[in-house]
């Protein structure tokens, strides 16, 4: 497991807190674990977009995009820094363990570059990161307008765009049929992958409301926006590609 430590780091970043309540110490431990947890994942998230350049050339995707990725490697790196900010104003270690750091699968299998672009594509963007901006918005507006609000705000302007980079990605490669027939059977594993990950991290039950007052996120209400996000937002969107996300989404597999 790799350390992060940005303690260095964390006071240039840290929010003016005001009126910050007494919490319980169960209470600053949920809500200590949460931006812990949300520094960590955005800094791991950089070699994912970081991943992506390679493949984006390899493809030969507008220069544009390339560019546009390996500036969201400097988004979620930023993002881990706010994030730590956030600790250091609480009084908080902006330091732990990153989660595992597996590399972006290369799928050797893939028929062209452009398939084995459009895999990851569809995982990060179109999935993670669609659900990720449901996700950030429903706990921005739960913060009203407390400064911790500011910082999950200016995070999830940059996440609106790592989501739309795989919708674009999508309107300008229409995709023949037998790459659409063996992206559908791919959307299968990134569904069960997509579920199995985001209710790792969404506890069930909601967290106290000292804590919620802080950022610490309702599990229980997460997990609906969750589901719904897929079922009301993913779908319909790659269904407009032609792909076959519905029976997808229905028949995946457990991982
Ligand atoms: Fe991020
Ligand atoms: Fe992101």
């Amino acid at each position: 497991m790799a350390r992060l430590d940005l303690s260095r780091e964390a006071p240039t970043y840290a929010p003016a807190l005001t009126d910050v309540p007494t919490l319980s110490p169960m209470e600053r431990t949920v809500v200590e674990n949460t931006w812990r947890g949300r520094m960590l994942n955005e800094h791991a998230s950089a070699r994912v977009f970081a991943g992506l350049v390679p493949q984006l050339m390899a493809a030969e995707v507008a220069p544009r995009h390339q560019a546009a990725v390996a500036e969201m490697v400097a988004e979620e790196l930023h993002h881990a820094r706010l994030c730590a900010g956030v600790l250091h104003a609480l009084g908080a270690e902006p330091a732990g363990e990153l989660p595992a750091l597996a590399p972006l699968p290369v799928h050797a299998d893939a028929a062209s570059p452009l398939e084995a672009l459009m895999r990851n594509v569809l995982s990060v963007s179109c999935l993670s990161e669609t659900v990720a901006v449901a996700l950030i918005d429903a706990e921005r507006r739960a913060l009203h307008d407390s400064p911790l609000a500011g910082v999950l705000k200016r995070i999830l302007g940059d996440e609106v765009g790592h989501a739309r980079l795989g919708w674009t990605l999508l309107a300008e490669h229409p995709l023949d049929d037998a790459l659409r027939q063996r992206l559908s059977d791919y959307l299968r594993v990134a569904f069960a992958h997509l579920e199995a990950h985001e209710l790792a991290n969404l506890s069930p039950v909601a967290a106290p409301a000292g804590a919620m007052a802080l950022g610490a996120c309702d599990g229980a209400l997460a997990r609906d926006i969750f589901h719904a996000t897929v079922e009301e937002v993913v779908i319909p969107g790659l269904e407009r590609h032609g792909l076959d996300a519905r029976a997808a989404w229905e028949s995946r597999p457990t991982v």
